[in-house]
């Protein structure tokens, strides 16, 4: 059985959507839902589904990543993860600790990568004038919202979209691709999820 830690730092829907999927004949349970922020949404419901909670606070370190990086192996290793699943989460990770976890480690960006890297992705797409949208899930590399693609969901874009409507269709599709992703890759098959 493999072991996931989910990382968060806001609502946590994703994190649901994983934790939810876990279950029966998968071969994979959340261990561990560990927030940067104090006060995310997620780590009340992943209390309320009974799975393990952490806090490591970023802002107490200020600039100093790999003070914050050592507080989050710490937690880390307490719960021995085979598989982190970043979800909504918002601190960059320097190179060393994703070498560290290279090949163990995915996220989920909302944006047909490698199109808009970074932020604002719904924005951004809309001030192209793209038609389609959508999400990718990758292995985390040292190179930001870069790393070998797992699994990638289409999103129509829509006449009148703004950020907010087509964010709240990209995430919907969200919540199906990244558990689609998980199964897949904790069973050991990297053949990426294509949807939509
Ligand atoms: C959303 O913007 C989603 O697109 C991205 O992370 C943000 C928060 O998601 N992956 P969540 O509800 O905290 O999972």
């Amino acid at each position: 059985m493999k072991r996931v830690a989910i990382l968060i730092s806001g609502s946590g829907s994703n994190m649901v959507a994983l934790a939810r999927s876990m279950t029966g004949d998968h071969p994979a349970r959340p261990v561990l839902v560990l927030s940067n922020r104090p006060g995310a949404g997620g780590l009340a419901r992943a209390e309320a589904m009974g799975i393990p909670t952490a806090v490591v606070d970023h802002r107490p370190h200020g600039k100093d990543r790999a003070a914050f990086e050592a507080a989050l192996d710490a937690a880390l290793d307490a719960a021995r993860p085979d598989i982190i699943c970043l979800a909504g989460f918002m601190r960059i990770l320097t190179p060393e600790f994703t070498r560290r976890w290279q090949g163990r480690m995915l996220n989920i960006h909302p944006s047909l990568l490698p199109k808009y890297r970074g932020l604002d992705t719904h924005a951004r797409a809309l001030a192209a004038g793209d038609t389609e949208h959508g999400c990718t899930v990758h292995e985390v590399t040292a190179e930001l919202d870069d790393g070998p693609i797992l699994g990638r969901a289409r999103v129509p874009v829509e006449p009148g979209d703004t950020p907010e409507t087509l964010a709240d269709r990209v995430l919907a599709m969200e919540h199906l691709l990244y558990p689609a992703v998980l199964r897949r890759f904790a069973e050991g098959d990297r053949t990426p999820v294509l949807l939509g």
